[in-house]
């Protein structure tokens, strides 16, 4: 698998790509399965339809390794929390953690039994995809699972976590603790079904200072990759930690591949973090609108990364207006493009 391969800093023939969010609305072929489904998280929890919507991009695009659909926050709803996405306002927990004895209802073990459904996306899609494509698994990080368990939804401001990390940081870790111990066992089950790498989504590490971040967001991120990589060394581990580039001297861990934003400058990013890690991205998702913006993104960070320790991504997930069209666009020109730098 030349994803694979890329993740351990292996010579591979080109620059393998995918895009985060690659199985979603920008695919009519999706919205038509989801609309079989009823709505996302029935499509979420039935794992023939969440399987076929995983191929689609595979199958559509060519990418080179299918991300198993699902969503970072069936973590919280299995755990015990009641989850809605609501149209043109997103994810929605009702009854928010407040409080010690909110967190207490809460069970790591009925998490771990009840995402039985995500296992058998993965069994059933790794038997599906050809040998050569790599199947990645993921997980929310702690810290961005627990700004919507503490806020009940989506947040521009934080306000309500950050208020926990300056004057409940023991409730804020006993949460961020409880999530992690689920997220251990859900990822080792993942693995057990048949991924070959995970990811771990910190979407909002930039909601926190330097110091808050390193307690609250990534030292928990780090807990995970060390189960893991003690268990499954052989299971590429990919960290994405988005809006922190201003402290990456300070990103350190057993991971093997590190997510680059689209923010992040990617010369500055493979100047600091480049020998120690294989890098992923980083082309600004908006630049799939227009195929001159394509053709600008893939030559420069090709340039920047020559074909080496290097798998190409979005900066951040596609949008769902963008057309067909071009991300295919992108797609092939990604691997056309990069096997000249690979010779
Ligand atoms: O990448 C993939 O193709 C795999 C599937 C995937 C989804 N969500 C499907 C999804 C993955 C990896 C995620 C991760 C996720 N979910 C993150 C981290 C990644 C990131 O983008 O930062 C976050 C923060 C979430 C939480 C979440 N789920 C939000 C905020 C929303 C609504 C946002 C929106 O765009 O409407 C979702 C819903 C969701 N998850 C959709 C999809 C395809 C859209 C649901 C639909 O079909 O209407």
């Amino acid at each position: 698998m030349i994803f694979i391969d890329a993740c351990f800093g292996k010579p591979t023939p080109y620059t393998p790509v995918w895009m985060m969010r690659q199985a979603g609305r920008y695919l009519p072929e999706y919205m038509a399965v989801r609309k079989e489904a009823g709505d996302f998280l029935s499509l979420c929890k039935d794992y023939k339809k969440a399987s076929e919507v995983t191929l689609q991009p595979v199958d559509i695009l060519g990418v080179d390794a299918a991300i198993m659909f699902s969503d970072i926050l069936v973590v919280p709803l299995e755990m015990g929390m009641e989850l809605k996405f609501v149209k043109g306002e997103g994810p929605v927990f009702d009854t928010p953690i407040k409080c010690m004895d909110d967190l207490d209802k809460l069970s790591v073990e009925k998490a771990v039994k009840n995402l039985d459904y995500v296992y058998d996306t993965i069994k059933l899609t790794r038997d599906k995809l050809a040998a050569d494509k790599a199947l990645i698994g993921f997980c929310g990080a702690p810290w961005t699972i627990a700004t919507y368990m503490i806020e009940g939804g989506g947040t521009k401001t934080y306000n309500v976590s950050k208020k926990m990390v300056y004057d409940n940081p023991q409730l804020l870790h006993a949460i961020l603790r409880k999530v992690t111990n689920s997220l251990k066992l859900y990822l080792e089950e993942q693995i057990k079904a048949g991924v070959n790498a995970v990811q771990i989504f910190d979407s909002w590490a930039s909601a926190l200072e330097q110091s808050a971040y390193f307690e609250f967001g990534f030292s928990y991120i780090n807990e995970l990759v060390d189960y893991i990589k003690d268990k499954y060394p052989h299971i590429a581990v990919i960290v994405f930690p988005k809006g922190i580039s201003g402290f990456l001297g300070e990103v350190d861990g057993k991971f093997d591949v590190f997510g680059v934003d689209w923010s992040t400058p990617l010369m500055s990013a493979k100047e600091i973090l480049g020998k120690k890690y294989v890098l992923q991205g980083n082309m600004e998702p908006t630049r799939l609108y227009n195929k001159d913006a394509i053709d600008e993104g893939v030559d420069e960070i090709l340039s920047i990364m020559r074909g080496k320790r290097h798998i190409f991504n979005l900066g951040h997930g596609i949008l769902p207006d963008v057309p067909v069209e071009n991300a295919k666009y992108f797609i092939k020109s990604v691997q056309e493009k990069s096997a000249k730098y690979c010779k």
